[in-house]
This record gives structure tokens, C-alpha cells and sequence, in this order.
């Protein structure tokens, strides 16, 4: 349980009252807290559910890019997907070793590629082509390079729209999404990365979309990386180590979610035994199932307003601390941080930015407006989504371990952006 309550009705991260942050004159709200411990148990989890097969599981580093947290799965021996030179430089900082690292992306720069390419004795563990045009230009790169670029074809599955259960701004493995090699021209991908003398095909992958709510996509998705793999393999390839298939694991915002982490590395494990292609490695690449439990949004309640039958509690987050809820219509829990006794009421949770989206949706919390309050689930696409909007501070990001405060980032202050926006 990422956050609970403990005797006194005090909320906890971990085993840490979030009041006594609330009350450190050091920490300005709004901020981002982590649970290092509960990111790395995710981790440990999702890790022991491939057993003894060999397997690498990747972190999406746009989930959440903060060193602490990289460094802790890196520890683990975590691998990461990244989608970006920076994405890949923070990683390699963590300490992530360039054979663990995946790189995906449909509009990769010259300079990134040549950066994934020159990395180590031969480049990082694959670059993920994500179109048929994509594949000329990495060789070309690979030549100029004078290395062999390790390649990995992005299959898009075109898995039907209603197998996807996520929202349509998150769903990729469909007809018209622009990620990944239609179906229909996979084999002359496979043929085109073949023919190159400087490229090598290493594996295939998909990602179909995010926050997956049921398997029913992902194991047909997988079933077709699998046949593809035969295929080529039936073909004469023989350079294959391994097969991706992307992240995309659900986790529960609070109205439930049917496919545990663990699920998806069961059709993964149970696919590749069908296909008898065990022997090749298994890679995923899930971001918000690792972090996104174990992070919150801590903020203020600045003043309330009642007009008509509508009340508000005003806090000091916004949408351009946390767009999710702008964005994507998602909804995220809200609690206070003390002890909620008393009579409860319905309240509209809003922020102070000047659009009628910034809006976090109604929430229970006591009809005596709570002091401060935790969006929950924050810790994926929370902070690496962040802008300073309004010319507001980007929030400090505090990482908690053994209820204690181990490390911070601090964000950048308004009167920064202010100066930032002068030659
Ligand atoms: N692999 C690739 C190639 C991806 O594009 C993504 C996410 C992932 C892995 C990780 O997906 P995850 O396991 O975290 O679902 N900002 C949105 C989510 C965008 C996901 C983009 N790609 C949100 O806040 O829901």
C-alpha cells in the first residue's frame, strides 16, 4: 500500500507522515514526494514474475526521469527505455550500462542516433526503428560511424481500437497511430535491415499503448511478435537475442484495474513457450506500473469558494504541475494529509492557473477544508509532464527512504523563469 493511515488518521508515504514535510519549513508546496522503497518493491516484483527465464525489464524513463529513482532500479540491474539523447544521458548517468538500454522514438535526430550507436564497444542494446524510412537513415549513420548499429523493428500490430483499453491519447498499436512498421511491411523491414552490411537485427518490440487495463491486446500483439520471430528465424536469421513487447501495464487510480503487472508477464512467459522461442530474451519496457503508485503531489489549500450549489477548495498545484487530469481527463484521488474526522462534503479541487481545465474533479474530503492535501498516483508522467505555465515554479521532487528524507531535486523557482525569459 503506497500510501495509508496510521493510527492517529495520519497519511503516510511509506512509513513517513507526509504533515511532518508539510510542517519542514524546508519544503515549499506544491511538491513531488517518492516512495524509494515502494518503486523498488514494484520493481522486485515485476522482475521475480519472469522467474528464471532470461529477461530484461526496462524502466520508460518519460515516466519519470529523476536520478534517485533511476539509480535505485539501476541498482537493481534495471535496464531502461529512453526516447531521447537527454532521456539517454540521465540514464547512462544513473549508471545504467549501455547494454540495457533501448531507445524508441519515430523522429530520432542524427545527432541521437550517433550518440546510441557510438555508445560502449557496440552501442547500446537496440535502437527501435520505428518505420521503413527510419531504416536507411540509421544505416547510413552506422556507416558514417564505421560501427554496426544494433536494430530492433517496431511492430505496429494493428490491434483492433476497442481491444485497447485506454484512453485515445495513449493508445499507439493501432492502424492510424503514427508509432511503429505497419504489419504489412514488416517482412521488407525485416529484408531492408538484413541487406545492411552495418546494421544488425538484434529483435522485435511493440508498445501498444498505456495503462492497458486487461491483457486481451497485448497477448494477441504478442502473438504476433512471436510468429514474425519464427519467421525471420525461418528465414535464416540468426541474429536475434530478443523480443520487446513495450509497457503499457495499468495500475489502479482508484476505480480498479483488472491485469496486475505480474499478468503481463505471464502471457509474455506463456506466448514465447508456444512460439518455442525461449531461448530468446524477454524485454519490457513498463514506466507508470514501477512509479507511478509511489508518488505523490502534495499541495496547499489556498482559500475555498462557495457560489450557488458549487464549492471549491483552491490549492497551490496546478495543471502545469500535474496536466494528467487537463489532459487526459484522468482522475486522481485526493485526501487530505490529516486525519479527515469529522463530516465530509463534496468538494471541486481546482488550481491556480488560469484555464477552466485546471480542474482536479470532485472530491470527498472534510467539510471543514483540510489544510493540505495528496494527489495520489502521481509518481508517472507527474513531473516529467511539469511546464512553469503562468510563470509558475517547477516543484521541488523529495525522495523518501525509511521514512526519512534522503534526497531532493529542487525545481525551479518563479523568479527564475522570470529572469529566463530576458537575453
Ligand atoms: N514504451 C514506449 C515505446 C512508450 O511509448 C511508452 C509510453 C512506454 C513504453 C511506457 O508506457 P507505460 O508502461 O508507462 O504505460 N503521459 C501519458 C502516458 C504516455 C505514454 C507514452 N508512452 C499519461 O500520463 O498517461
Amino acid at each position: 500500500m503506497p500510501v495509508s493511515r496510521d493510527a492517529q488518521g495520519q497519511l503516510l508515504l511509506g512509513t513517513l507522515p507526509l504533515r511532518q514535510l508539510v510542517d519542514d519549513p524546508r519544503w515549499a508546496t506544491p511538491f513531488y514526494a517518492y516512495d524509494l522503497e515502494g518503486i523498488v518493491a514494484s520493481a522486485t516484483t515485476l522482475d521475480n514474475a519472469f522467474g528464471r527465464a532470461p529477461h530484461l525489464v526496462c524502466l520508460a524513463v518519460k515516466a519519470n526521469t529523476a536520478g534517485p529513482i533511476l539509480e535505485a532500479l539501476s541498482r537493481l540491474g534495471l535496464g531502461a527505455d529512453v526516447v531521447s539523447g537527454a532521456e539517454l544521458s540521465v540514464a547512462l548517468r544513473a549508471g545504467i550500462p549501455p547494454e540495457r538500454l533501448v531507445y524508441s522514438g519515430v523522429a530520432k535526430r542524427d545527432a541521437e542516433i550517433d550518440m546510441a550507436i557510438g555508445l560502449g564497444d557496440r552501442g547500446i542494446l537496440a535502437l527501435q526503428i520505428e518505420s521503413l524510412e527510419e531504416i536507411s537513415r540509421v544505416a547510413a549513420r552506422a556507416l558514417a560511424a564505421g560501427r554496426t548499429a544494433r536494430v530492433s523493428v517496431r511492430i505496429n500490430p494493428s490491434v483492433k481500437r476497442e481491444l485497447l483499453s485506454t484512453h485515445d491519447h495513449i493508445a499507439t498499436g493501432h492502424d492510424e497511430a503514427k508509432f511503429g512498421v505497419p504489419r504489412d511491411d514488416v517482412k521488407e523491414a525485416v529484408r531492408r535491415v538484413r541487406e545492411a552490411s552495418a546494421l544488425t537485427l538484434v529483435g522485435f518490440n511493440f508498445h501498444i499503448g498505456s495503462q492497458l487495463t486487461e491483457v486481451g491486446g497485448y497477448r494477441e500483439s504478442a502473438a504476433l511478435l512471436c510468429q514474425i520471430a519464427q519467421d525471420a528465424i525461418a528465414g535464416g536469421c540468426t541474429s536475434l537475442e530478443f523480443l520487446n513487447t513495450g509497457g503499457g501495464f495499468g495500475i489502479d487510480y482508484g476505480s480498479g484495474c483488472a491485469a496486475s503487472p505480474a499478468d503481463f508477464a505471464g502471457v509474455v512467459i506463456s506466448e514465447f513457450d508456444r512460439a518455442k522461442l525461449s531461448h530468446l530474451k524477454m524485454v519490457v519496457e513498463p514506466g507508470r506500473a514501477l512509479v507511478g503508485a509511489h508518488g505523490v503531489v502534495v499541495a496547499r489549500t489556498v482559500q475555498t469558494k462557495v457560489a450557488g450549489h458549487c464549492q471549491w477548495i483552491m490549492i497551490d498545484a496546478g495543471m502545469n504541475d500535474l496536466i494528467r487530469p487537463a489532459l487526459y481527463q484522468a482522475r486522481h484521488r485526493i485526501v487530505s494529509i490529516d486525519d479527515p474526522k469529522g463530516p465530509a462534503a463534496s468538494w471541486v479541487v481546482v488550481g491556480p492557473v488560469c484555464e477552466s481545465s485546471d480542474d482536479f474533479g470532485a472530491h470527498e474530503l472534510p467539510a471543514n477544508a483540510p489544510r493540505a492535501v495528496a494527489i495520489l498516483d502521481a509518481g508517472a508522467y507527474g513531473f516529467t509532464m511539469a511546464s512553469q505555465y503562468n510563470g509558475r515554479a517547477l516543484p521541488d521532487e523529495l525522495f523518501i527512504s525509511k521514512g526519512e528524507v534522503v534526497s531532493v531535486l529542487r525545481g525551479r523557482t518563479s523568479a527564475e523563469w522570470a529572469a529566463s525569459r530576458f537575453c
